[in-house]
């Protein structure tokens, strides 16, 4: 399986910005073959983007879109809309679950919208502080991951990806503690499990799955070895091209 780098820019760069970082990071990258390179950057620098990225080096991908394709929905863009630009779309991101109200409900249309317009959903899921506090975490694990893949087939599972971030340990969150590998293992074990009891084992083993939480240069060939572990999903160390770069090199090391 091919490992999975994707930089989560949130809303960061304006569209100059976004353009010039691409630029240098395609410059400073090798094309490496194993290592799926993804940037999930602002809706309004995809269409530019999509113009000047290398597809050899690396791959676009949405933070979020609306799960129906077309219509009165004011302010949204659609999966329908961003196919052929992107690659790849974020699904539930915790930001989108906790500041804008997303419930499994809208992220199982959203996954099913994304699978059906041929991009990647990449479904983010994970546990609250105070979840995981009250020895919730495998609970909530098991819901947000069936419920948002209530409507995936068999037959399209293994286009989907799946992201596990705690949200304690993600950058932005107040007092963000850093997840041990341990953490990591236990939570991919448990998500992996759950996928065989619904799609069976073997094509379980099939599906990517990534961690996400405060990943930097240094702790990320210790994430990317976490049995189980398919990739990383990163935000704010994706910003900094340079680190964005060392993590890209660190998962091209550690993964051959
Ligand atoms: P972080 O963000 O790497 O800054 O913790 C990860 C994410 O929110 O996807």
């Amino acid at each position: 399986m091919k490992t999975y780098i994707v930089g989560n820019w949130k809303m960061n760069f304006t569209v100059g910005e976004a353009s010039i970082y691409l630029h240098k990071l395609q410059k400073r990258l090798p094309n490496y073959r194993d290592v799926e390179v993804v940037v999930a950057a602002p809706s309004l620098s995809l269409q530019s983007l999509s113009l000047q990225i290398d597809r050899h080096k690396m791959k676009l991908g949405a933070q979020n879109a609306f799960y129906r394709d077309f219509g009165a929905f004011t302010g949204e863009i659609s999966f329908e809309q961003l196919r052929g630009l992107v690659d790849y779309a974020i699904v539930g991101h915790s930001e989108r679950r906790y500041i804008f109200g997303e419930d499994d409900k809208t992220i199982q249309k959203k996954v099913a919208a994304s699978v059906r317009n041929k991009i990647t959903p990449i479904l983010c899921i994970g546990e609250t502080e105070s979840e995981r506090a009250f020895g919730e975490t495998a609970d909530v694990i098991r819901d947000q991951l069936t419920g948002g893949l209530a409507d995936v087939s068999e037959e399209d599972i293994e286009k989907v990806i799946i992201a596990y971030e705690p949200v304690w340990a993600i950058s932005s969150t107040k007092a963000a503690k850093l997840a041990s590998p341990d953490d990591v293992s236990d939570a991919v074990k448990l998500i992996r499990d759950s996928l065989a009891d619904i799609y069976g084992k073997k094509t379980a083993e099939n599906i990517a799955v990534l961690f996400g939480g405060s990943v930097n240069p240094s702790n990320a060939g210790a994430y990317l070895t976490v049995p189980g572990v398919s990739g990383l999903l990163i935000g704010g160390a994706s910003l900094i091209l340079g680190e964005f770069a060392d993590i890209i090199d660190t998962a091209k090391r550690v993964r051959a």
